[in-house]
């Protein structure tokens, strides 16, 4: 949502139009701001759209629908559009914080939702991702991500109207609201695929059919598989209708086929829907298979980057303010091409993802080599590209880690792999962590990772044990992880029951619908009990809490922790502490973070002049800094002493 301190643009926004304005004035210039956004873009979108459909009809009833969702978009909506246009980097200031929550473990439904905005607000959240709320069928739904009504909402969590009432409150209270657009399939009981199902040559053609297995087979002998263990293979066998089906996740998750021009109109347009409802954040899940193309993986492929593309258009022409966020869980060679260029941009925003996986391997290894790598190919990139920065959401850690780093130091894939899980498990590398592997393959010997923030930081288990000492430990390694994180250029996401330690859930282990899907160890509901005893500062929920909404209000009050300030790291000569630098507009400040349990120095020397601890505002130097275990500093350079001695 637009930076809280922007007083004009909340006008703006309070304001949709002129007192005086007669409503078809209001109507033509309405008109001029859909013509001059389509006269942008108009020749690129008809140059893509054709080289790809070569439809003119299609391309015209695209157009034509455009213009109809941006006559329907509300005066609230379209007065957001313009204060954000004026101000495009309304999402990249400092004072950016995301919170992903599940509807019914929040707070039960959308109503709930709203009337918890408050604790929202309080904890310093300003942007919340509603995890898939669209209709699904229970049991068949893979936590909500087989959408079989992409305009109703599950009726469990609500209405559409609830959404718009929500979306509208959020905004009231600067507050965005995202939510997943799952572009690569629908539902098995969508109906397009009831009707596929039956028979009928105009709904098979929206997914990928066949009656025999000959092309099937030739895929699966370059297509990878997402769901080795709980969802082999990428195609399923409908006995009914004599036909195999393509299902690259689930079985009852049907791969839309995006070279039916229909499919990819018809979905802009469930696209431009949700827009309409008041959503700010679009993520457009799994957006890297969207495309199949036989004999390749089909992954990212060309065709993908002008569907993107060609959404960006359509979005900057109908919603401005809305922002795209892609799901690219792929290694960043294939990450960074969902920025498009600069001219030609796609995603506002992509997920750090490799930054996330290294970071747990940097907590396990106690060695912060890779992630410092990590970071110096991050902090090279233009600083117009945004990534949202997390340690946990609601999917498994995959170990993508630059393997061919690692194996310079020994580290070789499949063992360093096992050496991650076992960490994580909690029965190697002396650590205190709980979880549970995801998706283990017996021929690969691969495995991803499952478990909350505090139970993998040991924060479970100290519980569990009754031991203070060790809980202490872990509530530190947990907080100093949120400062590293919160340090990296971008916005940082929390993942709903971070904020207070959330352990491990394990009743889903109960529920026939989810014990085979691990991830749902850490989906488990909001515990509000817990929540209660932030009051109580002495609790883990208290310590945890506060001292991370400290954290909060001081990257919020410092504009070194803007998204595009210069960020850079810093060698430390100690295996096991990381320093990055950050500078925006004359205030630097430098972070030192322990990644090991013991007390470590870094041997920084940065001369220029005195720094000030900002969570304890001690005086120190920037110079062999000792650092207690698990432990980091925020250190701001109070003056620089070139300039003191000008003085
Ligand atoms: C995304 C979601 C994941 C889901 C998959 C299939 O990766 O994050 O939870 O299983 O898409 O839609």
């Amino acid at each position: 949502m637009a930076k809280s301190n922007n007083k004009t643009d909340q006008k703006t926004v309070r304001q949709p139009m002129p007192a005086k304005e007669k409503p078809e004035q209001r109507s033509a210039t309405e008109e001029q701001h859909f013509q001059k956004r389509f006269e942008k873009h108009m020749d690129e979108l008809r140059w893509l759209y054709m080289e790809l459909y070569d439809n003119g009809d299609m391309y015209a009833e695209l157009i034509e629908q455009c213009k109809a969702f941006y006559k329907e978009r509300n005066n609230e909506l379209k007065a957001l559009d313009l204060s954000r246009e004026k101000n495009p980097g309304w999402y990249k200031q400092n004072d950016m914080l995301g919170m992903m929550l599940y509807i019914d473990n929040f707070a039960g439904n959308l109503k709930g939702v709203q009337e918890k905005l408050d604790y929202l607000v309080k904890s310093n959240v300003n942007y919340i991702h509603l995890m898939p709320f669209l209709d699904t069928t229970e049991g068949k739904s893979d936590g909500g991500y087989a959408v079989s009504d992409f305009r109703k909402v599950q009726e469990k969590l609500g209405t559409m109207e609830d959404l718009e009432q929500l979306t509208m409150a959020c905004h009231k209270k600067d507050m965005s609201v995202c939510c997943d657009f799952v572009m690569n399939h629908t539902s098995a009981d969508h109906d397009w695929a009831k009707k596929a199902r039956s028979g009928d040559g105009e709904y098979m053609s929206r997914y990928f059919f066949y009656d025999n297995a000959e092309i099937p087979n030739q895929y699966e002998r370059t297509v990878p598989q997402v769901f080795p263990a709980t969802a082999p293979g990428n195609f399923t066998w409908l006995e009914d209708a004599h036909h195999y089906v393509m299902t690259s996740f689930y079985p009852y998750q049907w791969d839309l086929n995006y070279r039916n021009p229909r499919v990819f109109n018809e979905m802009i347009y469930n696209f431009l829907y949700l827009a309409n409802r008041g959503i700010d954040i679009i993520r457009i899940d799994a957006v890297p298979y969207i495309w199949k193309e036989l004999g390749t993986n089909c992954r990212n492929l060309p065709q993908v980057h002008t569907i993107v593309r060609m959404m960006r258009m359509i979005s900057e022409i109908v919603c401005p303010g809305v922002l795209l966020l892609g799901e690219v869980v792929m290694e960043p060679e294939r990450v960074v091409p969902y920025f498009g260029t600069i001219e030609k941009p796609e995603c506002h925003m992509l997920y750090n993802v490799t930054t996330m996986a290294t970071t747990w391997h940097t907590v396990a290894t106690r060695d912060v080599k890779l992630l410092k790598q990590q970071l110096d190919i991050i902090n090279a990139l233009p600083k117009e590209y945004v990534f949202l920065n997390y340690l946990r959401c609601h999917d498994d850690i995959g170990w993508g880690l630059d393997y061919d780093m690692l194996a310079k130091d020994g580290m070789l894939e499949i063992p360093h792999k096992k050496y991650l899980n076992d960490y994580f498990l909690g029965i190697a590398g002396d650590s205190n962590s709980r979880g549970e592997l995801y998706n283990y393959d017996p021929v690969t010997q691969d495995a991803r990772f499952c478990g909350t923030t505090a139970s993998l930081c040991g924060i479970e288990k100290a519980g569990f044990e009754g031991d203070e000492q060790a809980m202490e430990k872990a509530i530190d390694l947990d907080i100093m992880l949120h400062a590293y994180m919160f340090m990296q250029s971008g916005i940082p996401i929390l993942y709903s029951g971070d904020e207070i330690g959330q352990v491990n859930d394990y009743t889903y282990k109960e529920d026939v619908h989810k014990r085979e899907d691990s991830r749902y160890l850490h989906r488990g509901a909001m515990n509000w009990d817990n929540a209660k005893k932030v009051a109580d500062s002495q609790s883990v929920e208290g310590r945890l809490y506060h001292r991370l909404q400290t954290l909060l209000k001081l990257r919020k009050s410092h504009p070194a922790f803007v998204s595009n300030a210069d960020a850079w790291t810093l060698p430390t000569y100690e295996q096991g502490v990381l320093c990055m630098g950050r500078y925006y507009d004359g205030e630097k400040i430098l972070g030192i973070f322990n990644f090991s349990e013991y007390n470590k120095t870094a041997w920084i020397h940065e001369t220029d002049g005195e720094y000030v601890d900002l969570i304890t505002g001690n005086k120190m130097t920037a110079s062999g800094v000792n650092v207690p275990g698990y432990g980091f500093y925020w250190l701001r350079l109070e003056y620089d002493v070139v300039d003191q001695g000008k003085e």
